[in-house]
């Protein structure tokens, strides 16, 4: 077990890193002030929707008045209809960073992408709530978060089936995950800018509704994880708030989201979660995002089983470093993926929520022991983007913040 002082070094690299990434101040695009953490600053200087809230997370234990910032700046640029972006973009002209491949995309000045990322939003507002009990900043966050799960249900779950749909492999925050690998036709080029030009695509349409012009549509089974367990949280903040006719809604939608993973997106002849393509069809690739319906309270024993035994099983995700982003078994697997990433690395925010869900389920023992060998690799290599899942090497970006999300873990499992 990680000892007190090996858990304080960690928690005091963690703060440092937080700090060290922090930006605040004045946007005249915006017209607004802002305070967010970068994701990392060198290759990350934007304020990122998941990225941020898994920031407020851990901040949560150390400066829950930065955390609560975090998330309102999120919030803050919220368009009328309730879309919050993947990225936004708080200074003018520095956005060639993003769009290295369109130079011109400067010169129309976007404030932020026309993506989604996964909805941890919820998530994360009720516990920075929980860690300060601060009813005001709950009114404040509360209506923000409410209007992005309307906004969700309205634009993107047209069949209606309450799993949402995603418009591109950016907005699953798996970038390069070989889940969408059949979806694009052509080689390296293809896989590169195909999802950078998803983003144009999706803007021209007006990014209101799926429609023809989309050619990407998958309910993703990660993202549809977190959305039931985002509504769970929105129910609970809604009660904390008063305001019981909003609580028993998102309680009644996230049951359907979870009715819908456990029949749908569940393939039994594989004993595996799946993501589906618009036509209802399982994309049949074991990553990562396969194990995370462990978040889903009524799994059946059969599920649960066949989940814990796929991120303990040596060909599945049990490496030394878990849990790799794609299962050993899979031809796609990459212990070193190169540019391409999701398509192997270990990463800490999946990690958090396979945690979350062992938890969740009992499985305390199993929950500790990833926690562990999650601090094993941060030990090792520092606060990167993702690990090598065989010896822990640090891969990708450095000072990277969600990895700090370490510090819930350890704490959550002591
Ligand atoms: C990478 C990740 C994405 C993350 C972003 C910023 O693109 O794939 O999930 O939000 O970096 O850290």
């Amino acid at each position: 077990m990680t000892s007190n002082g090996n858990l304080r070094h960690i928690e005091d690299n963690a703060i440092a890193l937080l700090r060290g990434n922090r930006r605040s101040g004045h946007s005249d695009l915006h017209r607004l002030d802002y305070s967010y953490t970068c994701p990392s600053p060198g290759r990350y200087p934007y304020q990122w929707f998941w990225d941020s809230c898994f920031h407020a997370i851990t901040l949560s234990h150390f400066d829950p008045e930065w955390a609560q910032k975090e998330l309102l700046s999120l919030v803050a640029v919220q368009r009328e209809d309730g879309f919050l972006p993947h990225v936004i973009f708080w200074q003018a002209g520095s956005v060639h960073h993003y769009w290295k491949y369109l130079q011109a995309a400067g010169a129309l000045r976007p404030k932020w992408t026309a993506y989604i990322q996964p909805p941890v939003l919820a998530i994360a507002a009720l516990r920075v709530f929980q860690s300060t009990r601060d009813y005001e900043f709950a009114r404040e966050i509360f209506p923000a978060v409410r209007r992005f799960h309307e906004w969700l249900r309205l634009n993107r779950d047209p069949d209606g089936d309450g799993l949402i749909s995603i418009v591109s492999p950016f907005e699953s925050g798996m970038d390069w995950s070989p889940q969408f690998d059949s979806l694009f036709r052509g080689g390296f080029s293809a896989r590169w800018h195909g999802p950078r030009l998803l983003d144009v695509r999706h803007r021209l349409a007006g990014h209101k509704t799926l429609s023809m012009l989309h050619r990407f549509d998958v309910e993703e089974v990660a993202t549809n994880s977190i959305w039931y367990e985002a509504q769970r949280s929105l129910a609970e903040l809604a009660r904390e708030t008063l305001d019981e006719e909003a609580s028993t809604r998102e309680e009644k939608e996230a049951a359907r989201t979870q009715a819908a993973i456990l029949t749908d997106c569940w393939d039994p002849e594989a004993g595996a979660f799946f993501s589906l393509v618009n036509t209802e069809q399982r994309l049949r690739r074991r990553t990562v995002a396969s194990v995370i319906p462990l978040l889903l309270d009524d799994l059946s024993p059969e599920q649960l089983a066949a989940l814990v035994d796929e991120i303990q099983h040596p060909l599945g995700f049990g490496t030394q470093f878990p849990l790799p982003s794609v299962a050993v078994r899979e031809d796609s697997f990459q212990a070193r993926p190169g540019i391409f990433l999701w398509r192997g690395a270990a990463w800490m925010n999946m990690n958090w929520l396979v945690v979350r869900g062992l938890l969740r389920h009992g499985l305390t023992e199993l929950a500790q022991k990833l926690a562990e060998t999650s601090a094993d690799a941060i030990h090792r290599s520092g606060f990167r983007e993702c690990y090598q899942p065989y010896d822990g090497e640090g891969m990708g970006a450095q000072d990277f913040g969600w990895s700090t999300l370490i510090v819930d873990m350890l704490r959550l499992t002591r």
